[in-house]
């Protein structure tokens, strides 16, 4: 029996992804408290959600009623006893860093009442790690909303090691009441869905233009027109930004170094604050603040024979489903709304045929290491 109802959700940072997850809190009709720990971010915040949604109003896609009535549900606050008084559900979006997030935990965890829900925007720390240092870890849980949280349409929901089933199907509820898809990830593993097939693909990107000799261009023409990405590789990489790339793959390696074959470049251009779109330069050169999106083509497509990303992003998905974190449908899912894919990864390769990338797989493995040796799931497929 059902015993919580959500009405009102405190957001903990009103940074990137706090300020955009109070707003569409909001819109659907919750009352929120935004926390952060100067008034000054707060004040930033809530400029930038004011113009967010007078942009929705000028589009005509909301009123101006309601834009004013959606602002005014959302409450900015720097007190955290105060902030937490009223919520049925606290969701964290403090920066990525373990001893930051588990000091949060503990202040908050004193403050909040026994029953409050405690919801972790994490994109790669364990959720049962942080949840088993609070004195609720049925009631802790993941969930990963997309940047920007306005626009996309993916969560991921992550429940932990003890996370009850009420709140699993709580968190899932919520996130259909923000007007959004979320896909289960059923096993708290580094990466979760999204960050497992993407982050190690990156780097495996970098491996096939020592190995090949293809230019970044051949590449992600390849990733764009073969594989059905929105965009090529290294571009998604400088447009979510080097520092971001940097970060996942040092947590997610730290918990299973199995996860990714490091290329070197990766760290190399974190240290070099090449750090993409937002610095000018990443893999690719960018004049100014604008969006500019590199040129490919169907042409310089047929130049790169994108296999080996196939096998390393196929191979990710069968360790997610062998490993009992997903499903291929909620894969496919996850894949279309969290990196833009258009075409089902199993689709893609299936026409490559499995077999093929199994013995590719095999032999990356006997060259390269054991990283690469295909997952069971793949050979029973062939
Ligand atoms: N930026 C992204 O693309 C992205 C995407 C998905 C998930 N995430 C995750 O979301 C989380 C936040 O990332 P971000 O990019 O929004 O970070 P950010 O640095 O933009 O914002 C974090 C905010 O938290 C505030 N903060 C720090 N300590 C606090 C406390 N004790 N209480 C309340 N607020 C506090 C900071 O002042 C800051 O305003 C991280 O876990 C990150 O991994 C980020």
């Amino acid at each position: 029996m059902r015993n919580v109802t959500v009405k009102n959700i405190t957001v903990l940072g009103s940074g990137v992804m706090g300020h955009g997850i109070a707003q569409v809190s909001a819109t659907a009709g919750y009352n929120v408290v935004l926390r952060d720990i100067k008034k000054e971010f707060l004040d930033k915040a809530m400029e930038k959600i004011r113009w967010s949604l007078d942009k929705l109003v000028s589009k005509e896609k909301i009123s101006k009623g309601q834009g004013d009535a959606i602002f005014a549900r959302i409450t900015p606050m720097i007190d955290l006893g105060e902030a937490v008084k009223d919520a049925e559900l606290v969701i964290e979006v403090v920066p990525e860093i373990m001893e930051l997030k588990k000091s949060v935990y503990a202040e908050l965890d004193s403050v909040a009442a026994p029953d409050v829900i405690f919801a972790s925007n994490t994109s790669t720390l364990p959720i049962t790690e942080i949840a088993n240092t609070t004195s609720r870890p049925e009631k802790f849980i993941g969930i990963h909303f997309f940047n920007p949280p306005q626009l996309m349409k993916l969560v991921e929901v992550i429940p932990g090691e003890k996370t009850a089933q009420e709140i699993t199907d709580l968190t899932l509820e919520y996130v259909e009441s923000v007007n959004k898809q979320a896909v289960l990830c059923r096993r708290d593993v580094p990466g979760f869905i999204i960050n497992r097939l993407f982050i190690p693909m990156v780097h495996e990107a970098c491996f096939l233009r020592d190995r090949t000799g293809a230019t970044l261009e051949e590449i992600d023409s390849a990733v764009k027109f073969k594989l059905g990405f929105p965009m090529g590789i290294f571009e998604l990489a400088d447009f979510t930004g080097m520092d971001v790339i940097h970060k996942a793959t040092v947590e997610m390696h730290l918990r299973d170094d199995k996860v990714i074959n490091p290329h070197p470049l990766v760290e190399k251009m974190f240290d070099e604050k090449k750090l993409g779109q937002k610095s000018g330069e990443g893999y690719y050169r960018y004049s100014d603040d604008k969006y500019e999106r590199v040129s490919l083509s169907e042409e310089l497509a047929k130049k790169c024979d994108p296999i080996q990303l196939v096998a390393n992003i196929i191979n990710n998905a069968a360790w997610l489903v062998t490993n009992g974190a997903s499903d291929i449908e909620e894969i496919e899912k996850a894949a279309r709304l969290g990196l833009g894919l258009r075409k089902p990864l199993f689709e893609t390769a299936r026409d490559i045929g499995i077999k093929k990338i199994v013995a590719e797989l095999n032999t990356l493995a006997d060259k390269h290491g054991e990283f690469y040796r295909p997952d069971p799931l793949l050979v029973s497929m062939v």
